[in-house]
């Protein structure tokens, strides 16, 4: 019997501290630590994400080798996320995975975060029946720093045909929240608010960009003077219409997506679509891609997958390993890094 490889996946990209254990192309544990702190201030502050991620990732490393039922010796190598990302919060993950590997003398593997995002997709139960994608397949990545839509011709062969020029669609759902006097993250509590609403109640203007690219800023701001204009003449008038007003949201921002997915399908010819990042995990986007009419095979990751996790850096770290892609002991995060 061949020896089983185990990798240990470290994440701390941005505000969750996330262990998992992989063997063979299977999650054991996946555990994430989320930061609660940022709460209060309305988004990510980068100092207190760092000494969150220093207090978390000894736990979470032991709690994630528990729950696999596996103990440090058991490790094949160690992956860890380079970036992109706050630099500060990837100091941590990377520091640790560096000493980790170097004490136990384990390969080291560093991953990119947006192809993690991607290659989630290839966990043994990514989507829960075991169906993954084959290449080419086309895949809409949205998360909070994030939009693009990645060309995918083999696991570490993706290109970015389009992207957004200014804020991400996790951002254009988070501001819009803010704006309505939701707490941060806002993304998931807009989905909660929608499922009751109408999202034709309100319409809002899908913007004209050229190409396969994205804008949300545009939108944000007619959010902005929307709830200006109509609480002036009503004080009440989020609280009385809370859940219209998130499902047109919702709705807006899912149209703007699918739209642009759509021309990229037509222009490449690929009908394999798949979804990554924490924003593929609103159920309008999930709902308008199961219900479509366009002949696409959809491929929609587990909840667990779509947000920040540590799995998808295990089983990136996995696929470097069976190419023998590892790190030196230079190996140092970057907050910037292209796809
Ligand atoms: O991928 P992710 O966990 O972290 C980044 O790499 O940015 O994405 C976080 C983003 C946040 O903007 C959050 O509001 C959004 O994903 N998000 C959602 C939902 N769950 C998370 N947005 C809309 N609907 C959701 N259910
Ligand atoms: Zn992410």
């Amino acid at each position: 019997m061949p020896q089983p490889v185990i990798i240990l996946g470290i994440e701390s990209s941005c505000d969750d501290t996330g262990a998992a254990v992989l063997r063979d192309g299977k999650i054991l544990a996946n555990l994430v630590a989320g930061q609660k702190i940022h709460e209060q201030y309305g988004g990510v502050v980068p100092e207190l994400a760092s000494r969150a991620h220093q207090a978390n990732i000894i736990p979470v490393v032991d709690a994630a080798l528990k729950k696999a039922g596996i103990s440090k010796q058991d490790i094949t190598a160690v992956a860890y996320t380079k970036g992109p990302g706050l630099l500060g919060s990837l100091l941590v993950g990377s520091s640790f995975a560096k000493s980790f590997s170097s004490a136990l003398h384990l390969p080291l593997l560093e991953v990119n975060h947006m192809q993690a995002h991607i290659l989630a997709h290839f966990i043994d139960d990514a989507n829960g029946n075991g169906d993954k994608p084959a290449f080419p397949f086309l895949c809409l990545t949205v998360s909070g720093g994030h939009t693009q839509i990645v060309l995918v011709n083999d696991y570490f062969d993706l290109k970015v045909i389009g992207e957004t020029l200014d804020d991400a669609a996790g951002e254009a759902f988070d501001k819009s929240a803010k704006i309505l006097g939701l707490p941060y993250p806002g993304g998931p509590l807009i989905d909660k608010f929608a499922k009751e609403g109408n999202p034709q109640a309100y319409k809002f203007s899908i913007p004209k960009i050229d190409e396969l690219n994205f804008s949300f800023s545009g939108f944000k701001t007619a959010v902005l003077y929307f709830v200006q204009k109509n609480t002036a003449a009503d004080a009440d008038f989020i609280e009385k219409n809370k859940n219209d007003i998130c499902a047109s949201i919702q709705f807006t921002i899912v149209k703007i997506l699918l739209e642009k997915l759509k021309q990229a399908s037509l222009q490449t010819g690929i009908n394999q679509i798949a979804i990554a990042g924490g924003v593929s995990a609103n159920s309008g986007l999930r709902n308008a891609l199961l219900e479509n009419k366009l002949g696409w095979k959809v491929f929609i990751p587990k909840f667990e997958y779509c947000t920040d996790n540590a799995a998808m850096i295990a089983m990136t770290g996995y696929l470097k390993y069976l190419k023998s892609d590892f790190a030196d002991s230079k190996s140092a995060p970057m907050a910037r890094m292209k796809m």
